[in-house]
């Protein structure tokens, strides 16, 4: 498999330069398998020069001490695996004695603290009382969310409030995951995005010359394939007793919205929901999608590639539906298409935020819009100069004719916002255009988003 060029991460780069300048510090990167946390410390090692690093592994204390003192060695302090240390910060002290400038990587320290909770409280002695004196780095990498809010990053965690900086890795934008296919046309790239959201290793196991339904064959619906189980996986891992996380994202995924739908569609109480619900969102698993003038948001799955599964693969697979890469059955193929639509409205969101970004468009509020059975996709509101953008989001190809008519509808349901006083800018966002643009509509494609090729 060919390795792919290091993308974006730009921000990310710049707080772990920022917190090297500073140090002594500590800094903790957490999120999700996959996102790219170890690529992004190597880069940012391999810019550095002066990086330990260690991937720790779930074993054993004295494991896990012993090969960190390995690494160490083996990153040239002479003679340090010779001793035998007895906690992680009688090593990191010892450390400290022998190294003057440098960054310490313990990468997945959550699978370490999971197996031994006590490392969390070791490394936080050493933070207290030691790691001040030093002009050390420490730089604390995770996985397993869940792990680090308990005993890294949340409240009444050893090392809560210890961490000078403190990183989520998010998911790539659409923009980046293009660059991942120079080969894809736009279309097909908005397709790999709502096949893999923003997860780089997923793209990295696309072959070249490969298109999103041959990639869905291959790497998430055949019997063999990779990603078939990466869903089960991740709430494994995450959870002790899966099911019931594993029910709420399957009613989510069928289109509960709400609590109490997901709580019927489940038989599970409405109460006990929202709790599931909490844990979920506190793993950026869910999220409550922003609803402009109503307090309730609605219930969606973040993370992207979950969403896929639930949507697309959970079905076929239950339901026992044999998929070989040759030829995809049109069930999943037209499932996957309506996920596609699904997610053009995030990649529209995205689309009027980088509009927004690059000057071309004025709001300080985004979101969706519904109220009494009236729903706008994405109404954008520029409260100085009082304008409301209104986004109608649509995964086709329009003529003039459709056009008309969508701009003609959404004028319609303008009169149901609460916004008097503001004027009114009407936008379709669609797949493809054809014939004379509207004058009272702006028209965008995908062709207008920075989705296209990079120039070679
Ligand atoms: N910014 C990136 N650009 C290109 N490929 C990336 C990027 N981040 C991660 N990858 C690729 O994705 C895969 C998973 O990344 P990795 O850093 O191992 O994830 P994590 O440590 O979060 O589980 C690797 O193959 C890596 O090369
Ligand atoms: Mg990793």
């Amino acid at each position: 498999m060919p390795v792919t060029r290091f993308i974006d991460r730009d921000e990310e780069l710049r707080a772990l330069d920022d917190a090297w300048r500073s140090r002594p510090c500590l800094a903790v990167i957490y999120g999700r398998r996959r996102i790219g946390k170890t690529r992004l410390v190597l880069e940012w090692c391999s810019r550095i020069g002066s990086c330990i690093y260690y991937n720790a592994v779930p074993a054993k204390h004295e494991v896990n001490l012993r090969e960190l003192a390995r690494a160490i060695e083996e990153a040239g302090i002479r003679g340090f695996s010779r001793a035998r240390y007895e906690s992680l910060d009688a090593l990191l002290e010892a450390l400290a004695y022998r190294v003057g400038s440098c960054a310490l990587v313990i990468d997945e320290f959550s699978y370490w603290v999971r197996a031994e909770p006590r490392a969390a409280g070791e490394l936080q002695r050493f933070v207290d009382h030691v790691l001040g004196k030093t002009r050390m780095m420490l730089v604390i990498v995770g996985s397993l969310v869940s792990v680090m809010h308990r005993s890294v990053v949340g409240g009444g965690a050893p090392l809560y409030g210890r961490a000078r900086y403190r990183m989520r890795i998010e998911e790539l934008s659409p923009w980046s995951v293009a660059e991942f296919y120079p080969w894809l046309e736009p279309e097909d790239v908005v397709r790999m995005y709502a096949l893999f959201g923003g997860v780089p290793h997923y793209h990295s196991l696309v072959e070249y010359s490969w298109r999103p339904l041959e990639a869905l064959a291959k790497l998430v619906l055949a019997p063999t394939a990779p990603l078939r189980d990466e869903a089960l996986f991740i709430l494994r891992e995450e959870f002790r007793e899966p099911s019931t996380y594993y029910s709420v994202l399957r009613a989510i995924a069928q289109g509960c919205t709400s609590p109490s739908s997901i709580a019927s569609s489940i038989g599970v109480h409405r109460q006990h929901v929202s709790k599931y619900l909490a844990v979920l969102e506190s793993l950026g698993l869910v999220e409550r999608e922003k609803v402009l003038f109503s307090k309730r948001g609605a219930y969606r799955i973040r993370d992207k590639f979950l969403a896929m599964w639930f949507r697309v693969a959970e079905p076929l697979i239950t339901m026992g539906i044999e998929v070989s890469d040759a030829d995809l059955p049109s069930a999943a193929a037209s499932s996957f298409e309506a996920h596609v639509a699904h997610t053009f409205e995030e990649v529209a969101m995205h689309y009027m935020r980088w509009l927004r970004r690059s000057g071309a468009l004025a709001f300080d509020e985004i979101g969706r819009f519904v109220h009494k059975g009236v729903e706008i996709d994405i109404v954008a509101l520029d409260r100085g100069k009082r304008v409301a953008h209104l986004v109608e989001v649509k995964w086709s190809d329009l003529d003039e004719r459709d056009a008309t008519r969508i701009a003609r509808d959404l004028e319609a349901k303008a009169r149901h916002l609460p916004i008097e006083g503001y004027s009114t800018r009407l936008h379709i966002v669609c797949r493809s255009f054809s014939g004379e643009r509207l004058d009272n509509a702006s028209i965008h494609t995908v062709r207008d988003m920075p989705l296209s090729k990079p120039r070679k």
